[in-house]
C-alpha cells in the first residue's frame, strides 16, 4: 500500500476485531481440530459451518471455502473446464490475480477496456473480443460496483460462454435483485486482509449447481469426493484448503458485516453527493441496475486542469501527508511487466494475446488508460469513519481547487 501508515491513525483501523475474534481462535486451538478434515469425516466445526453462513448471506446454495481469493478463480475456472487452448476475457481494471488465475489455467486472458463512468467492464465491448477459441467470461465488480450482469449474461448466452464473476470487492453488492456472483456459472470471494470480511488471506467460491459444486470441491481437496474413501482421488486435484482458524474468524466477521456494510454504503452516498458537487472531481458512478452496492474501496476519478494541474501522485501525497488516507488505483492489466512479455508460462502460446509488445500499448486501452491516469482511491476503512472525518476530506480536496503548479 502506498499510503502513508502516519495518515490512517485519524480512521478506523481495518480489520476490526473485538473478544470474539480472539475467543473463536483461542476455541480452534484448544479444540485441537485446526483444519476441516475430509468430506466423509468433518474435524473441527468451522470450516463446514462457514460455507454455509456464506453460502446463506450471498443467496447461493453451494459454497466451497478455499485459502484464498485467487485460487477461489482457478478453482472455479478449472471445475468449469477451462484450459489449454481456451480465451478468458477480463477486465482491464482489475488487480492482477483476475487475470493471473487464468494463467494458472494454461489459458489466456483477453483484456477488455472499462466504462469511464462506472469503472467496470465495458459489456458492449465484449463482444469483439470473443473468438473461437473463447471459453469464459470473468467480470471484475470493482470497488463493489456490479458489472451489468443481465446484458454480460446474455451475451455469454448467445456465444455459449461461461461466466465466474470476481466478486473479491463485492460482498452484499446486489444487481436488479439478486446478489452478485449468482449471476455466472459461479461467483469467487477473497477474504484479504483488506477485504471488508477477512480473515487476513482467505477466499471461496458460490455457485447454484450441485455438480459445479462438487466438481469445485474435488479440486481443492486433492480430488476427492464426498462421502468417499480419503485415499481414493478420482481426479486432478490439489490443496486449497481453508483452514479452521480461518473460518472460525470468518464467521465471527459475517455477524459484523450487515451493520458495517449499512454503514459503508451510507457513507459511501454521503461522499457521492458531496465530492460530485466540486468541478472537476467524478466519483464511480453506481451501475444502472444495482440495488445495492456493497462498497469497498471508493475510487474518485479528477481532473487535473481543474486542480492545478496537479499528477495523481502529487494529489494522493497531499491527501496522506493532511491525514488522509489515499491509494493509488489498479495500474491497468496490460500495462503490468508480466503482461508486456508474452512468455509467462513454458510451451503456452500467448501470441493472439491482445496484449504482450506494442499490443499492451495504452493506445489500445484508451478508456482504462485515461482513467488510471486520473484516479485514486480511499481504502474501506474511511468509509466506516464518522460524518465530521469525511467532512475533512470532502473540504481538504475543495482546498486543493487552489493548487497553483508552483506548489505541486
Ligand atoms: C479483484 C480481485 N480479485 C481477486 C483477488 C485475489 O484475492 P486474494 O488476495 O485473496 O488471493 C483480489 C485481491 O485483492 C482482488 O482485488
Amino acid at each position: 500500500m502506498s499510503f502513508k501508515q502516519e495518515a490512517r491513525k485519524f480512521y478506523p483501523k481495518w480489520p476490526i476485531y473485538n473478544e470474539k475474534e480472539i475467543n473463536a481462535l483461542t476455541e480452534v486451538i484448544k479444540s485441537g481440530e485446526w483444519w476441516c478434515g475430509a468430506p466423509d469425516a468433518h474435524q473441527g466445526k468451522n470450516v463446514w459451518a462457514f460455507q454455509e453462513e456464506f453460502a446463506q448471506l450471498q443467496g447461493s446454495e453451494y459454497c466451497v471455502a478455499v485459502c484464498n481469493g485467487t485460487v477461489a478463480i482457478e478453482a472455479a475456472l478449472m471445475a468449469l473446464d477451462v484450459g489449454l487452448g481456451d480465451e478468458v476475457i477480463v477486465s482491464d481494471y482489475t488487480f492482477v490475480a483476475s487475470a493471473s488465475a487464468v494463467i494458472a489455467t494454461n489459458a489466456v486472458p483477453i483484456f477488455c477496456d472499462i466504462n469511464p463512468n462506472t469503472l467496470v467492464m465495458d459489456v458492449n465491448k465484449v463482444e469483439e473480443l470473443i473468438t473461437k477459441r473463447t471459453k469464459a467470461i470473468i467480470p471484475v465488480h470493482l470497488g463493489g460496483n456490479p458489472v451489468n450482469m443481465e446484458h454480460l449474461m446474455e451475451v455469454a448466452l448467445n456465444h455459449d460462454l461461461k461466466v465466474v464473476e470476481d466478486c473479491a470487492h463485492a460482498h452484499g453488492s446486489d444487481f436488479k435483485g439478486r446478489k452478485v456472483g449468482n449471476w455466472g456459472d459461479a461467483g469467487t470471494f477473497s477474504f484479504q486482509a483488506s477485504k471488508v470480511i477477512t480473515s487476513g488471506e482467505g477466499g471461496a467460491i458460490i455457485c447454484n449447481n450441485g455438480e459445479l459444486a462438487d466438481n469445485i470441491y474435488s479440486y481443492i481437496d486433492c480430488g476427492r469426493k464426498k462421502n468417499e474413501y480419503f485415499y481414493k482421488h478420482f481426479s486432478y486435484g490439489t490443496n486449497y484448503r481453508m483452514t479452521e482458524y480461518q473460518a472460525a474468524i470468518l464467521r465471527t466477521q459475517i455477524q459484523k458485516f450487515s451493520e458495517q456494510h449499512k454503514l459503508r454504503n451510507q457513507n459511501a452516498e454521503y461522499l457521492m453527493s458531496e465530492l460530485n458537487k466540486i468541478d472537476g472531481i467524478k466519483t464511480m458512478e453506481p451501475t444502472l441496475g444495482t440495488t445495492s452496492l456493497g462498497w469497498y474501496v471508493f475510487p474518485i476519478v479528477f481532473d487535473p486542469a481543474k486542480f492545478g494541474g496537479l499528477t495523481k501522485s502529487k494529489f494522493y501525497d497531499k491527501l496522506n501527508d493532511n491525514g488522509i488516507p489515499t491509494d493509488d488505483c489498479y495500474p491497468p492489466l496490460h500495462s503490468l511487466d508480466c503482461f508486456k512479455c508474452n512468455n509467462l508460462k513454458k510451451g503456452i502460446d500467448y501470441s493472439r494475446a491482445n496484449w504482450g509488445g506494442e499490443k499492451s500499448n495504452d493506445a489500445h486501452f484508451p478508456i482504462v488508460s485515461d482513467v488510471y491516469s486520473r484516479s485514486i482511491e480511499f481504502p474501506q476503512e474511511m468509509l466506516l469513519a464518522s460524518r465530521g472525518k469525511l467532512d475533512i476530506v470532502i473540504e481538504f480536496i475543495k482546498s486543493l481547487k487552489n493548487t497553483t503548479l508552483s506548489q505541486d
